[in-house]
């Protein structure tokens, strides 16, 4: 028998209390915060899904690994248990620790980046887009253009439109790209998984062009399962026999462990290229630590050499695909739209659409992250003209393309009663939406302005029509 409710497929063994707090005191934490999330303390936050990065919980035997990792400086016993891990799981030969995705970046853009060079992905996250552009290179996204109509269901809005990035090569010359990049999932455009298809597709344009193709895998485990799910002739395939052939079409990867390996920090550099990868050491010594640990204490190794092994549990899998589904089907239920399908590690709230009242300069994905923080203590994260972050010659905000608030929910850390509680604030939201106004600049800096910037709401009113008005004056 096929039961339709899918539980969480553990036990609870170690808990942390949630902070509660009054909605009265979270109003003034707001305006303490000048309406920016990133300056509120954790501790008065209750559900945080600010992000899934490093946030997850360790299991018993990460645990354990913790207890055993070996600490020495040069040749640790945990660095060898992560490279047979990697080795085993991607196929690549050069295996460099990092502590976390943006180092490996930083390292990788360092030796193949530079001016005149151009790199082109299915769309880079923000850290690898910095990156690139900080070597001199300039990061070029190609989406599919499903990936941009948020309504929309579509199984593979993560894939890169093939067609647009073979013109984009004849036309800059392949010499002057270095480097393909497939972000799996691909988390600026909602975690939404790439298909195998499309990965083949990209890795013959690749190698007719004579490009190498990289794999940003910070989510591979939940890319494959979402293969496993939507793509003709892989339902019964083990979703690491998924993983591996992802990995197969791969030229290297680098990774964020802080998302897929189940770990709070860390993270890897991978390929076959050993011109490459000995430039990478040589800058990794420099920066991040010797080529055994990179940054990272062996005790982490260890820990992430675990998580790569429990992540590709199905019954995981199952139950961390379903947490996104069912946060998604609740909005969607109460009105409130997202980027449908939900992507594999949260949802994606579009607050232009649910909040039009609200001008994209008046910032309407921070308006509504704020709103949901003061009902319900709920931390979400803008993506939007906040975190884009353009500016015209005046210093004024220029509205982004899209306004988002991202409900990214960590691993193995809330339950289906969390995720209920959230879809009943939402529920609140949606009913008195009218009320939540938009926010006006206070202060803003030239250089990733959503994380230090000051605000403040417009006239009066906000949050939620059935209590009393949070904003007002
Ligand atoms: N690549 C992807 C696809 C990511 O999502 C992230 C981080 C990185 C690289 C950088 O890794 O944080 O370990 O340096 N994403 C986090 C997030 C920050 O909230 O989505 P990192």
């Amino acid at each position: 028998m096929e039961w339709k409710t899918i539980i969480e497929p553990f036990k609870i063994k170690s808990v942390e209390p949630l902070g509660i707090t009054t909605r009265e005191e979270r109003l003034h934490i707001l305006g303490t915060a000048h309406y920016n999330l990133f300056n509120i303390r954790a501790e008065k936050v209750l559900i945080d899904l600010l992000t899934d990065s490093g946030t997850g919980a360790m299991s018993a035997a990460q645990w354990g690994g913790i207890m055993t990792g070996d600490e020495s400086y040069a040749g640790a016993r945990s660095y060898y248990n992560f490279e047979n891990e990697i080795k085993g799981l991607t196929g690549f030969d050069e295996v460099i620790p990092v502590h976390q995705g943006r180092a490996a970046e930083k390292i990788l853009f360092t030796v193949i980046g530079g001016k005149n060079r151009y790199i082109i992905s299915n769309s880079h996250f923000d850290t690898t887009r910095a990156n690139v552009e900080f070597s001199g290179a300039q990061a070029m996204d190609f989406p599919v253009k499903e990936a941009l109509d948020f309504d929309k269901p579509a199984p593979f809005k993560g894939n890169a439109d093939i067609q647009a990035m073979e013109k984009f090569i004849k036309e800059k010359g392949a010499k002057n790209i270095p480097l393909c990049v497939m972000t799996v999932t691909n988390n600026s455009l909602g975690g939404q998984p790439v298909s195998m298809e499309n990965l083949k597709g990209v890795q013959n344009l690749c190698r007719k062009y004579g490009i190498p193709m990289f794999l940003d895998c910070a989510r591979f485990a939940e890319n494959a399962y979402l293969i496993k799910l939507r793509e003709k002739g892989y339902a019964q395939c083990p979703v690491r026999e998924i993983a591996e052939e992802m990995f197969e079409l791969a030229d290297g990867a680098w990774m964020s462990a802080k998302k897929d390996a189940l770990v709070n920090i860390g993270g890897f550099l991978a390929m076959n290229n050993r011109e490459w990868s000995a430039s990478a050491r040589q800058l990794l010594i420099l920066t991040e630590g010797f080529s055994t640990y990179g940054g990272l204490a062996g005790r982490d190794l260890e820990a992430i050499a675990i998580g790569l092994r429990e992540v590709l549990d199905e019954n995981y899998l199952q139950y961390r695909i379903r947490s996104a589904q069912y946060l998604g089907e609740g909005l969607l239920k109460h009105g409130v739209p997202i980027i449908n399908p939900p992507g594999g590690h949260g949802v994606y709230v579009n607050a232009k659409k649910f909040l039009p009242h609200i001008k994209p300069v008046n910032f309407p994905a921070q308006a509504l992250a704020c709103a949901l923080y003061l009902e319900g203590g709920i931390r979400g994260v803008e993506i939007g003209t906040l975190m884009f972050g353009r500016r015209d010659a005046g210093g004024h905000f220029l509205p982004a393309s899209m306004e988002l608030v991202r409900l990214a929910i960590p691993r193995r850390v809330y339950t289906q009663s969390h995720i209920d509680y959230v879809i009943e604030v939402f529920g609140c939201l949606a009913a008195g939406k009218t009320n939540i106004k938009g926010l006006e600049i206070i202060e803003a800096s030239q250089v990733l302005p959503h994380f230090t910037a000051k605000l403040k709401p417009m006239g009066k009113g906000a949050g939620c029509s059935t209590k009393k008005s949070g904003f007002q004056k």
